[in-house]
């Protein structure tokens, strides 16, 4: 699909990932909207990416439908939904004193990273369904973001694990479930990534994360993975397909 006058959703614009796919595809001529929490951030990289920016928690209907409607007047029909939005946290099975996994917690890193990515979803393509189709028949293409956590989890990443991996097992039925009217979906499982989370980290830290990547012995450079992003929006076989996204890193237990 040629991304050049779509109009483009991207989730977690405001951030990381989600804004450098955001800044990508405004650059390819997308007309972007960003959906994120962050509405000090968000602004700011809407405006710089002359898009649009509403105010949305992934994980609640009214506010995702609310915000398709805002976006659809203003940019049309979004053809291309990036959902990048997600939340990380770090807890074991059970903690010191054999205190139990906080149940809130876990139900929390579900509801954004895995609920929010299908809301998402099937309000979206519900609304591309009745687009017509491009001339290249399709009518949208949908990219989610998992994590190499979603094949191997450290210790302490059992809510994030199972969060990503539900994402990685609906990339195939979402994509199945939608090839009758020509959406494709892909999911991007990246390894370690340069995003603010990271850039937290002391330099020490970082540094000792990316020699830890066979190669290229570095974190990733969060434009690497709009560039996927981007290719995944213009190669129409790839459909169906988690794509590892990690310099070959397999994480360790710890
Ligand atoms: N950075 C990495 O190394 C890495 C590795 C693997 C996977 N990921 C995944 O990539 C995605 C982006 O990560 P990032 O590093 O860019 O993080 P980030 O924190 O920089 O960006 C995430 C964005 O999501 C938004 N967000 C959080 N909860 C939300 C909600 N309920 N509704 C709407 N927006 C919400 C935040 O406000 C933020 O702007 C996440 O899903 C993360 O799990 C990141």
């Amino acid at each position: 699909m040629e991304i050049k006058g779509l109009s483009a959703i991207v989730t977690g614009g405001a951030s990381g990932l989600g804004e450098a796919t955001a800044r990508r595809l405004a650059k390819a001529g997308a007309k972007v909207t960003i959906f994120d929490m962050n509405d000090e951030r968000g602004p700011i990289v809407a405006s710089e990416i002359k898009g649009r920016f509403e105010k949305v928690n992934v994980a609640s209907e009214e506010d995702v439908q609310n915000a398709l409607e805002a976006s659809a007047a203003a940019h049309g029909e979004a053809r291309i939904l990036v959902n990048c939005a997600g939340i990380a946290i770090g807890e074991k099975t059970i903690g010191r004193d054999n205190v139990p996994h906080d149940f809130a917690r876990y139900k929390k890193v579900i509801e954004v990273n895995l609920i929010g990515t299908f809301n998402v979803i099937r309000l979206a393509s519900a609304r591309m369904a009745a687009l017509e189709p491009l001339a290249t028949t399709e009518r949208g293409v949908i990219i989610n973001t998992a994590s190499v956590a979603a094949l191997e989890g450290q210790i302490g990443q059992v809510a994030y694990s199972a969060s990503k991996g539900g994402i990685v097992a609906m990339t195939v039925p979402l994509a199945r479930d939608l090839s009758g009217i020509g959406i494709r979906v892909c999911t991007i499982a990246p390894g370690l990534f340069l995003t603010p989370m990271m850039k937290g980290l002391p330099q020490e830290a970082q540094d000792s994360l990316g020699a830890s990547v066979p190669f290229p012995k570095r974190l990733g450079d969060p434009d690497e993975y709009a560039n996927l992003a981007q290719h995944i929006c213009e190669n129409a076989m790839l459909n169906g397909e988690t794509i590892r996204l990690d310099g070959a890193i397999r994480m360790a237990p710890r």
